[in-house]
């Protein structure tokens, strides 16, 4: 092979370098745009977090309400939202419903005058029982969702709700 072979030209050259930089630079631009898009796909189990409520102590066998307030993460947007939970004993185990009527999504309030010993909800007139089974011939079709209950320390934690059937 002779040396003839082996010159780069200034074409070449310049075609090389301007490729390499203009990678560098696009891959400069691209790479902030890529995280910016993923960055919060990438980040694990931020709502999965349990949350504490209440004492164990505070709880009795008739469902009160408490709040449960919450760092939302909505893609890039943080927010601390407000819910409520009807939490009560039943024997050993603690039970925490959610108060969103199953029917179209009005607020149920335990102990009203046409449901004392359980849940009305005002819109329709939806009533569940105190475990949050729905009463036939109203029109909730399934019982209030529940909470995921985690004990601490004589501490109540509630996690993710559930819906049931
Ligand atoms: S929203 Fe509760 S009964 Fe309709």
């Amino acid at each position: 092979m002779s040396e003839k072979d082996h010159k780069v030209s200034r074409r070449q050259f310049l075609t090389y370098t301007l490729t390499g930089v203009g990678g560098f630079m696009a891959a400069g631009m691209i790479m902030p745009m890529a995280r910016f898009a993923l960055d919060p796909a990438l980040k694990a189990g931020a709502e999965s977090d349990s949350v504490y409520v209440c004492e164990v102590s505070e709880l009795t066998e008739e469902p009160q309400k408490f709040p449960i307030v919450f760092n939302q993460v909505d893609a890039w947007y943080e927010s601390e939202v407000s819910r409520d939970a009807y939490i009560y004993l039943d024997g050993d185990e603690i039970v925490a419903l959610s108060p969103v009527c199953t029917h179209l999504g009005c607020t149920v309030t335990y102990g009203h005058n046409d449901k004392p010993d359980g849940f009305r909800c005002p819109c329709h007139f939806g009533l569940f029982e105190k475990d949050g089974t729905n009463v036939p011939g109203t029109p909730p079709q399934r019982p209030l969702d529940v909470y995921e209950v985690t004990v601490e320390d004589g501490k109540v934690y509630l996690g993710q709700i559930n819906q049931r059937t």
